[in-house]
This record gives structure tokens, sequence and C-alpha cells, in this order.
């Protein structure tokens, strides 16, 4: 590394520079979600030599069956953010209602938060990670109508994601770019190492959970026979790359161009990606770095959650790639 390696402490301060004189707190509170993710980097690593994997025995507001990792994520997450002073409540996908925080007038924010994504991977030492997004509240003191708040998409003002992979990188932005930094564990320190990453329109990888093509739209089998049908030109058949855990296909797809799709099916209609805490996070990164995405029908950033742990079909990746999926979900061809 050289000498003039950037921490993510010092490049918040530097790209704070650019924000609303109202949103001073988000490099803070951006701050405060690489200390959380530094802590469970470290208990993801060691989770195996500490009794942290398998089945907790309880089922999450979603109806997943929840692992130790997912609620002790949970817990990590939440205690960092109470400490915060800064956010008034926190939608988590492991909590069924709305936790409230705080009500005095410096809590000016609204966490939304994946802790864990992809737990089905931790148990065989697959990629997980954590995605999150950070509302600005309307109204300072009690939190009579977060909810609502939670619907008026001009409020979320910053998003990301972290990835614990063979290095742990969290990836965010306050709507301006978006910037990525590799956790260097000698230091300790999140370092800037993806400075304005930006979404290729389009890219040779597609992830998507084949496992359901039968129960999927004839529309959407028609775009997954499509693109691994042979022709040079288009860049033909695309390869395919799935992982179980959302952050990390997206990272792939972000970084290379191409589509991760979770599409509605005969099982689940509206679709399994929850709104709030994975969907709009990656939606509002993935354009802030000229990406797109989508429900196949609107743009994800368009939609409002009538609930908390509301569902939405998604296709999400680089322009070209996106805008050739809505094509097919429309007319069932190019
Ligand atoms: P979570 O572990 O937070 O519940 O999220 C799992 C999500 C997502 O990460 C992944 O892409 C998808 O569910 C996998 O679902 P399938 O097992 O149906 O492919
Ligand atoms: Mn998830
Ligand atoms: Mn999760």
């Amino acid at each position: 590394m050289s000498a003039k390696a950037t921490s993510l402490s010092r490049h918040l301060v530097e790209e704070g520079k650019w924000v609303d004189a109202q949103l001073s707190e988000l490099p803070v509170l951006l701050r405060d979600m690489g200390y959380t993710a530094k802590i469970l980097a470290r208990e993801i690593r060691r989770a195996a030599l500490v009794g942290k994997l398998g089945l907790v025995g309880e089922k999450n507001p979603s109806g997943d069956a929840q692992k130790k990792l997912d609620v002790y994520s949970n817990e990590v997450v939440v205690d960092a953010f109470t400490d915060s002073g800064l956010v008034a409540a926190i939608v988590s996908e492991e909590m069924e209602e709305l936790r409230t925080i705080s009500c005095n007038d410096a809590a000016e924010y609204l966490l939304c938060v994946d802790p864990l994504d992809g737990s089905s991977n931790t148990d065989v030492n697959g990629a997980v990670g954590t995605i999150f997004s950070f509302y600005r509240r309307g109204v300072a003191g009690a939190c009579t109508d977060c909810e609502a708040e939670l619907r008026e998409g001009a409020r979320l003002v910053a998003a990301g994601y972290v990835l614990y992979g063979p290095s742990t990188v969290l990836v965010c932005s306050m709507g301006r770019g978006v910037n990525g930094y590799t956790l260097d564990h000698d230091v300790g320190e999140f370092m800037l190492s993806q400075e304005n990453i930006r979404c290729p329109v389009s890219g040779a990888y597609y992830s998507a959970n084949l496992g359901r093509y039968h129960d999927w739209d004839p529309n959407v089998r028609a775009y997954a026979d499509y693109v691994i049908e042979r022709d040079a030109a288009s860049g033909r058949p695309y390869s395919l790359r799935y992982s179980g855990a959302l952050v990390a296909d997206v990272h792939r797809s972000l970084l290379e161009g191409g589509i991760y799709l979770y599409p509605a099916d005969e099982g689940r209609t509206g679709g399994k990606l929850r709104l709030l805490y994975e969907c709009l996070p990656l939606a509002f990164v993935v354009e802030a770095a000229a990406g797109r995405a989508s429900s196949g029908r609107e743009r994800i950033l368009d939609l409002r959650p009538a609930s908390l742990h509301q569902t939405s079909p998604l296709a999400i990746g680089g322009v070209d790639d996106v805008q050739l999926f809505e094509r097919f979900v429309a007319t069932g061809s190019p």
C-alpha cells in the first residue's frame, strides 16, 4: 500500500464537504457504520470457533429461519446506533416493528438495515454482507410518523453495503458518487480502494436463482433463455454467477456491469427481496454509480413501501442490461 493511502474517516471528511449543510452528520453515521462493520467482520471470521454458526430456532418477520449470526449482527447494529445519538429509529430485517432509539432533537435520521445478508452462506464460509440506508427525518423530536417518512423517497440520503468476502469491503454513497473502502486488518481501518465507482452499462454476467425458472413469468423465462443464446455481436452467452448473497452478486454487477435478478414467481408474487433494507439501498448506490435498478416495470427508487417488510421484484446492474430486462418483462422480446 502506498504511503498516500486514505482512511474511510479521512475520506468521509472530504466527501462531506459536498453534502448539504443540513446533512452534515452523514459522514459521522457512515463512519459509525464502518465501526459496526469491523465488529461484524471480526465475529463472522471467527464464528465457527466461538459457537456462532447455526440456527437460533426462531423465524424473522419475513418467515426465514434466523441464524445466530443474524441475531448477533442485529444486536451489534442496534447497539452501535443507539450510542450514536443521531438515529431516531431503526428498521431491520430481524425486528418485526420499527425500533425507536432516541426521540431527542439531535436524532434526525432513520436507519434501515439488513444486518446480515446471505445468511444461508454462514455455515459454509460463503460471502455475506450488511445493507444499510439513512433517511433524513422531516421533524425533530418524537417518532410519531417515522413509517410515513420512510415513504418519502427524497428522504433517502445515504446508503451502502458491506461485503464480508475474501476481504471486507464497504461501499457507500451520500448521493454524489460511490466509493469503496477495503478493511486493512493490520491498520484496523477501512482504506479507500475504489474511488468514484462507475457501473458499466453492460457486462458479461447474470445472477439469478435459476432453480425458480419454472415458477417465473414466461417473459422473464424468455429473458433468461435470451442471455444464454450464442451471439458474439451482443456478447452472448452471458456467464452465470450466483452466490446466494445479494450483496456479493450486486457488488460484481456494480463493478463489472451485468445484471442481478430476483423476479416475482408463483410462490412469491411480490418477489422475495425487501424494499426498505435490500432493494432501495442497493438501488441508491447503483444509480449513484450510473447503473439502474428496477422491479421490471418501475424504477425501484420510485417505489413506496406500504409496510416495513414489503418485498419487490428486483433487477439491478448496468443500464443497458436492466433496460433490456424491462423490455422483456413488457413484451417478451428484446
Ligand atoms: P437474507 O439472508 O438477508 O435473508 O437475504 C437473502 C437474499 C439475498 O441475499 C439472496 O440473493 C437471496 O435471498 C437468495 O435467495 P434464494 O435462496 O431464493 O436464491
Ligand atoms: Mn438480505
Ligand atoms: Mn439478512
